[in-house]
C-alpha cells in the first residue's frame, strides 16, 4: 500500500506516534502519574469551544486544588486554535494538534523542568543538542519581577554538559533589537513579557486577577540559516519571524498571583506547566521546517496528490489547510460532535467546508473525505477508546455533510449562470451566500473565472446587506465566527420551513384534523402546537422524523403565489389558521409539485427555497401544552 513508499522517507526517524508514546513512558519514569486528556468540546465554558492547551483543564489544580492523581502529571492533549486558522498555509500552523504536557504542582521547579526536558529532547528522540536554542524572561521593573538569571543558569550547565558553550544574551525587540541576530556563541536568549510571561490573558499587564502566571522558558530548534528569509524578516535569533526556528516547547514557572490592586505576590507552592507540540518535535526528529512531513499529516498530503494529480510544491498553502482541517474535523466528529449551525458545530462545519472549497481549488470535485478519513483514523489509532468514543461513525457524519454542502454548492454555480451578462452587485452576492449558502469567497472566485463583472463598491455592498440582515433577524452575532456562512436569518429561515413539514408530517401520519395552534421559531429550534387529545407514542414519534427527513433529502422546491382567498382555501385546499380575519389576496407558499404537494399553507414567508437546505431534522420533545393542545420542540443539525 501507499504508506509503504511514503514510510520509506520518513522511517529512519522517529515517527509522531512513537514520540508521543516515548514522552509519556519517560515522564512516567520520572514519576509522573498518566492522565487522561479531556474532551476537545468544551461544554460549560463561555471563554472558548474547544480545550486550547493542556493545562486548560488542569486550572483548579494550578490554583491549589489537589488532585487525586498526585503532584506529577503527564498526559497528550488533542487541542483545537481556531484563533490561528488564518496562519494554516504556512509550514508550521495547525488548528489542531497534540500538546505534550507535564505538570509539577507545588513539587519539582526549575531545574528538574529544564534538565527533563532536555534529556527527552536529546536522549529519547535523539534531537542534536547544538540545534536547541532557549529563551528565558528579561524581568520587569514596573511590577518588580526580576530577570530570570535562575533558569538561564540551569540553561547554561545543561549545555555545558552537553559539550555546547552557551552564551547568553538579552534581546529588546521594542528597539528593533530583532535586527541583531545571533553573536558568537549566544544559545539563551532574554526577551520581555510579549514573548516569556505566560498568564491566561497573554502578557504581563493583561494578566487576569487571581490567575497563577509567571515567566516562561521556551525552546526552538534550528532548522539553518538557509531558511531565514532575510531580506523579508532580517537576521534570526528564536523569538524573529522567519523559518529557521520553530518554538517545540514553553515551560512555564507558575511562579506567582495577580493580586487585586495589580501586583504580583509570590507563591509558596510553584507549579510548572509543561507543554510542547507533538507534531513540531516530530518534524524537528525529521530535521522537516514542514510539519506537514510528519506521519500525522504526510500520508494525507500524499492522498491530495494523489487524488488532484497536482504536486505538493505548487499548491502547499491548500493542501495544508485540508489536510489540517480535515484532522480537526475527524477528531471533533469522533468525539461525538455534529456539524451544526451553532458554535463547536458550526465551527466543525466550517472546517469541513473550508477543506472542500480548498479542494475544488485542487481540482477535486467529487466527494473526497471518504478517501482521506480512514488515513486519518489510522494515524489516531493509539488515541483510547475513551477519548474518541465515536470514531466509527465518523465516516458517515462527514460524507453526508459534504454531500449536502455539495449541493449548495451546485445550486449556487447554477445560479451564478444568471448574472453571466448584468454582473453582479454585492447585494447579490449576499443573497448567493444567503439564501444559497454559497460562500461570497466562492463567488467572487467563479465570477473572475467566468468573466462575470463585479459592481465597483461590492464589499460595501455586501456588508451593508449582511448589517441590514443582522438587524432585521436581531441576533446578535457573538463574533466567534466572523466572515461565516450563514447566519441566524437563515437558520431562522430554515426552521420556518420545517415547520411546515411538521405540520404536513402530522396531518398525513397522525391524523388530516390536525391543525397549527402555535408556532415559536429561533435560530436554535422550533416549537410547535396542534391540536391532539393524546401523547405521541415513540414509534409515532418517529415516523414522523423520518417522513419530513425524506422530504428534507427529496429537495423539493419551495414556491409561493399570491392567490384569491377563497381560491386558496377551497381549490388549493391551502392551510390557515385565521380565515375570516385574513386580507382578500393572500401568499400561499407550496411545498413539492404544485398539483401534488406536500405541504401548501398561507403564509408569509419568508422559507428555503429547496428542502435540502434545511439539514437534518429531529424532535427533541414532546409534551403536552394545554388541554387538547400538544407541543413539539425540534430542531435541525
Ligand atoms: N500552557 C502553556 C502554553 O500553552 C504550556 O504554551
Amino acid at each position: 500500500m501507499f504508506a509503504s513508499v511514503a514510510g520509506l522517507l520518513y522511517s529512519y526517524k522517529m515517527n509522531a506516534s512513537e514520540i508521543r508514546q516515548k514522552y509519556l513512558d519517560f515522564m512516567q519514569a520520572k514519576g509522573h502519574a498518566l492522565i487522561e486528556p479531556a474532551p476537545l468540546v468544551l461544554e460549560n465554558d463561555p471563554t472558548t469551544l474547544f480545550t486550547g492547551s493542556g493545562m486548560q483543564p488542569l486550572l483548579p489544580y494550578l490554583l491549589g486544588k489537589a488532585h487525586k492523581a498526585g503532584k506529577r502529571l503527564t498526559d497528550s492533549q488533542p487541542c483545537l486554535r481556531l484563533q490561528d486558522i488564518d496562519d494554516v498555509g504556512d509550514p508550521r500552523h495547525t488548528t489542531v494538534f497534540e500538546m505534550l504536557g507535564n505538570w509539577s504542582l507545588g513539587d519539582y521547579f526549575k531545574e528538574e523542568q529544564i534538565r527533563n526536558f532536555f534529556e527527552f529532547l536529546t536522549k529519547e528522540v535523539g534531537l542534536d543538542p547544538a540545534k536547541i536554542y532557549v529563551t528565558c524572561f528579561i524581568g520587569s521593573e514596573k511590577y518588580h519581577i526580576p530577570r530570570d538569571d535562575e533558569a538561564a543558569k540551569i540553561w547554561q550547565q545543561v549545555f555545558k554538559e552537553a559539550g555546547i558553550e552557551a552564551e547568553i544574551a538579552e534581546i529588546d525587540t521594542a528597539a528593533n533589537g530583532d535586527q541583531r541576530g545571533i553573536r558568537g556563541s549566544e544559545r539563551i536568549f532574554f526577551y520581555n513579557d510579549r514573548e516569556n510571561w505566560w498568564s491566561r490573558g497573554g502578557g504581563i499587564e493583561s494578566t487576569p486577577i487571581g490567575d497563577p502566571c509567571g515567566p516562561d522558558s521556551e525552546v526552538f530548534y534550528d532548522f539553518g540559516a538557509e531558511h531565514q528569509d532575510e531580506a523579508k524578516y532580517g537576521k534570526a535569533h528564536p523569538a524573529s519571524d522567519g523559518a529557521r526556528f520553530m518554538e517545540i516547547g514553553n515551560q512555564v514557572f507558575m511562579q506567582y498571583r495577580r493580586l487585586e490592586d495589580g501586583s504580583f505576590e509570590e507563591l509558596k507552592d510553584k507549579n510548572v506547566d509543561f507543554g510542547a507540540g507533538l507534531e513540531r518535535i516530530a518534524a524537528a526528529a525529521m530535521d522537516s521546517y514542514d510539519v506537514f512531513q510528519i506521519s500525522l499529516l504526510r500520508p494525507i498530503v500524499d492522498k491530495l496528490v494523489e487524488l488532484s494529480g497536482k504536486k505538493y510544491e505548487s499548491n502547499t498553502a491548500d493542501m495544508r489547510v485540508i489536510a489540517d482541517h480535515l484532522r480537526g474535523a475527524y477528531l471533533l466528529t469522533a468525539q461525538g460532535l455534529k456539524p451544526s449551525n451553532k458554535q463547536q458545530g458550526y465551527a466543525l462545519r466550517r472546517l469541513i467546508r473550508r477543506a472542500i472549497l480548498k479542494a475544488l481549488n485542487l481540482g477535486i470535485e467529487q466527494d473526497f473525505l471518504a478517501e482521506i478519513l480512514p488515513l486519518i483514523a489510522e494515524s489516531y489509532r493509539d488515541l483510547p477508546d475513551s477519548i474518541l468514543t465515536t470514531r466509527g461513525a465518523v465516516l458517515e457524519t462527514l460524507s453526508h455533510e459534504e454531500q449536502a454542502f455539495r449541493r449548495t454548492l451546485r445550486r449556487g454555480m447554477k445560479e451564478l449562470t444568471r448574472f453571466q451578462q448584468g454582473g453582479l452587485t454585492g447585494k447579490e452576492l449576499f443573497m448567493l451566500q444567503d439564501t444559497y449558502g454559497f460562500p461570497l469567497e466562492l463567488s467572487v472566485e467563479e465570477a473572475f473565472r467566468r468573466d462575470i463583472p463585479l459592481s465597483a463598491n461590492w464589499r460595501q455592498e455586501f456588508d451593508a446587506a449582511l448589517a441590514e440582515q443582522r438587524q432585521r433577524s436581531q441576533t446578535a452575532s457573538k463574533g466567534m465566527f466572523k466572515g461565516g456562512l450563514e447566519d441566524h436569518g437563515e437558520q431562522t429561515t430554515k426552521y420556518h420551513t420545517a415547520t411546515h413539514l411538521l405540520l404536513a408530517a402530522l396531518q398525513q401520519l397522525i391524523d388530516p384534523k390536525i391543525s397549527q395552534q402555535g408556532s415559536n421559531i429561533t435560530a436554535e429550534r422550533l416549537r410547535f402546537d396542534f391540536n391532539l387529545d393524546r401523547k405521541l407514542t415513540p414509534e409515532e414519534k418517529q415516523a414522523i422524523e423520518t417522513k419530513v427527513n425524506e422530504w428534507i433529502q427529496a429537495d423539493l422546491a419551495v414556491t409561493h403565489d399570491e392567490f384569491d382567498k377563497t381560491y386558496a382555501r377551497d381549490v388549493l385546499k391551502a392551510h390557515g389558521q385565521f380565515w375570516d380575519k385574513y386580507p382578500d389576496q393572500l401568499t400561499v407558499y407550496t411545498i413539492g409539485d404544485f398539483d401534488h404537494p406536500v405541504s401548501r399553507e398561507v403564509c408569509g414567508g419568508p422559507h428555503v427555497e429547496h428542502t435540502g437546505q434545511i439539514g437534518h431534522f429531529r424532535i427533541k420533545k414532546e409534551e403536552s401544552s394545554a388541554a387538547g393542545i400538544r407541543r413539539i420542540k425540534a430542531i435541525v443539525e
